[in-house]
């Protein structure tokens, strides 16, 4: 038997239903499976947290996770904490300190469901956005001075190294080597950001040398948009810096039909630290306790992480499951223009697991 711990930090809003959903749904996966077990050890840390403490999770908070398998994280975000607390606090705090460089970020037009694209039935959709997740533009350097007067002045300042971009290119182009096609498209600005984004087109075409199987294109940021609406087919693997890839991967959700189902993962390659799993989605005030969360993009992201874990084959049997439950309309939750409940839902990618005979 293979034993797994894994962390589950659900945070804020419906973070924690869906959380809950996607724990019900892995349980049910180990059980079918028979030859994995997953411990799951809950941390109650967020904005409520936040609220109490003034902290978003405890001191030693890094210290209790950093030997877990994996992190299965839901959301952070209340409406009355400032968003760069609760994102800093939490997330980004786990995402930067266990060097969670390289973000994923699958996308699919999933069975049953619709692109709002209309010339896109399903296979012309088929992406995977890497996201380089330590630096560039959320590096976090920068300052204020002169708060609150006219004179005041504030910089952000992006911050690329040479070895982070390295490790990034090099991962996407695994990765897009990893996939049918092997193609890799490289988003870039260089034409206005003349520093970094410069290195960045010079150190992509250094590191395909490497990968001389892959086919690869560079794309302005700004065209890219459009490429993505207008001729999604000719896309496949995305590399990105954390800025560029953090808008363009909003974008790439809608057009694959919700915000609901996209997924990511938060990872160490090295395994030096746990990876992280979660929805892309927010913590989503508006529907919070109204028990209508679509849980699939957490389902998604638990299948990413038995994935990492090693257990393929669940990995493989849970998307099967969720790509049954997503092709029946009547299991359709709001955001997909359905009625369905985030029980409804969960309870049938449970039975589709359970019952799953291959
Ligand atoms: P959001 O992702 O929470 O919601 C955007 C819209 O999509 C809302 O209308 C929401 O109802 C809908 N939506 C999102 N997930 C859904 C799901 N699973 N099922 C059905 N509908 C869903 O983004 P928003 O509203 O910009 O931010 C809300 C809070 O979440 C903010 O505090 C923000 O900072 C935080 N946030 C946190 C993230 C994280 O923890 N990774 C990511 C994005 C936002
Ligand atoms: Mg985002």
């Amino acid at each position: 038997m293979r034993h797994f711990r894994i962390a589950a930090i659900p945070g804020d809003g419906i973070g924690i239903e869906v959380v809950a959903a996607g724990i019900e749904v892995l349980d049910a996966c180990a059980q079918r499976d028979g030859g994995f077990a997953l411990k799951f050890d809950h941390f109650d840390w967020g904005s409520a947290h936040y609220k109490k403490h003034g902290l978003m999770m405890p001191a030693n908070g890094l210290d209790r996770i950093k030997n877990h398998d994996a992190i299965f994280f839901g959301a952070v975000g209340a409406p009355d904490v400032p968003d760069h607390v609760t994102l800093w606090g939490l997330r980004l705090a786990i995402c930067q300190s266990f060097d969670q460089y390289a973000n994923v970020r699958p996308t699919r037009v999933l069975p049953g469901i619709t692109s709002p694209l209309r010339h896109v039935s399903g296979r012309e959709l088929d992406w995977v956005i890497v996201r380089e997740n330590s630096e560039g533009e959320y590096a976090g350097v920068g300052g204020r001075i002169h708060r609150g007067l006219p004179e005041e002045v504030a910089t952000e300042v992006a911050v690329f190294t040479r070895s982070g971009v390295v490790r990034i290119m090099r991962f996407a182009f695994e990765m897009a080597r990893s996939r049918p096609r092997k193609l890799l498209t490289v988003v870039t600005k260089s034409n206005a950001q003349r520093h970094a984004m410069v290195m960045w087109d010079e150190i992509a075409a250094e590191v395909a040398g490497e990968f001389s199987d892959v086919t690869w294109d560079k794309m302005l940021v700004d065209a890219m948009t459009m490429r993505m609406t207008l001729r999604p087919e000719t896309l496949d693997t995305v590399v990105a810096t954390n800025l560029h890839a953090d808008i363009l991967s909003d974008l790439a959700a809608a057009l694959a039909g919700s915000l609901g189902i996209a997924p990511t993962a938060n990872l160490n390659p090295e395994r030096k630290f746990p990876s992280m799993f979660e929805p892309i989605h927010g913590s989503a005030f508006d529907i919070t306790g109204k028990g209508i969360a679509n849980p699939v993009a957490t389902f998604w992201s638990g299948s990413m992480m038995l994935e990492h874990l090693g257990e393929r084959a669940a990995a493989t049997r849970l998307m099967r499951a969720i790509e049954r439950v997503t092709a029946d309309p009547t299991l359709h939750t709001p955001d997909l223009g359905g009625q369905a409940t985030t029980r409804q839902v969960t309870d049938a990618v449970r039975e589709a697991v359970l019952g799953d005979n291959r």
